[in-house]
């Protein structure tokens, strides 16, 4: 995974000749806490745009459950500290591009695929294999449910009626553990199992990836996959955030809008 946005230092501005990115505004943390309380909006200097590199303006980033638990310091994989930019998914437009070759052209919309960190400012300058050409994010339990019932897939609405069957743990909100009846292991020959999307991405499957979110994107556009949002300007980042801590109760997902 690409992550050339950090350290900055290194590859500020040394030369008057080089191409450089827009200043930026990033949201920037030091040390690991309550997302609320370690949290700050800070100026990024310019940084050079290397022959291959991508340079892309931020349209959109959503706050996600796993990005407050990176930040809380509590999720496996993490970004270095100090000054780690956080954000982990969003939509960005292509900026401005290195003198190199690539399949990418100004005006393009993209996602960074594999997702990586670094989403939660204005301007970001990455190698272009980074990207990814199209875009979206989604929220999970409203896209699985309408997936698993276009593929006629049972959910678990119906496992713990069913002799049988695998519940897939993916999200652990409450950070509380998994608690089953022995009786259903037993009498129900129930499995239980996880599922990582990280692992999956990070992977060999980095093309199936991108075909999938082809896929999914494709059953947005038709209308047969919809999910709730709620957008709100990077300028008022923290009352996005206060939402998406549940500091004004039951909100839909936060994405901010750059
Ligand atoms: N395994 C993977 O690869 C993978 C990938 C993506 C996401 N996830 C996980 O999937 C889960 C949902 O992600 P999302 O993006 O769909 O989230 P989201 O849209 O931000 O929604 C968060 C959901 O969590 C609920 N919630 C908040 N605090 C809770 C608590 N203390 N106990 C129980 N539920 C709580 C919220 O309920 P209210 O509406 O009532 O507040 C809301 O339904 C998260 O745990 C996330 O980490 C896993």
């Amino acid at each position: 995974m690409g992550v050339r946005l950090l350290p900055l230092a290194a590859r500020r501005l040394s030369t008057m000749t080089r191409q450089l990115s827009p200043p930026a505004k990033a949201v920037l943390y030091d040390d690991h806490g309550p997302p609320d309380k370690v949290l700050r909006v800070a100026e990024v200097a310019p940084v050079e745009i290397g022959e291959r590199d991508v340079c892309v303006r931020m349209l959109a980033a959503p706050i996600n459950p796993s990005d407050l638990n990176r930040i809380e310091g509590v999720y496996p994989i993490r970004p270095p500290l100090p000054a780690a930019v956080a954000g982990y998914e969003g939509l960005a437009q292509v900026h401005a591009l290195g003198s190199g070759d690539v399949d990418l052209s100004p005006g393009d919309w993209v996602i960074p695929s594999p997702p990586s960190f670094g989403t939660w400012q204005t301007y970001i300058v990455k190698p272009a294999t980074a990207w990814h050409k199209n875009g979206a994010t989604s929220i999970v339990g409203q896209c699985v449910i309408q997936l698993a019932k276009l593929h006629a897939i049972h959910t678990i609405n119906i496992i713990r009626d069913r002799q049988g069957g695998t519940m897939v743990t993916y999200g652990g909100m409450s950070k509380k553990p998994v608690t089953v009846s022995t009786s259903s292991f037993i009498f129900k020959d129930l499995s239980l199992r996880g599922f990582w999307l990280q692992k999956w991405m990070n992977s060999d499957k980095a093309e199936e990836s991108r075909t999938m979110i082809d896929y999914l994107l494709d059953l947005v556009h038709e209308g047969k996959l919809k999910y709730e949002m709620e957008l709100t300007p990077f300028s008022e980042f923290h009352l996005a955030l206060d939402k998406a801590l549940g500091k004004h109760g039951s909100r839909p997902k936060q994405v901010l809008k750059f």
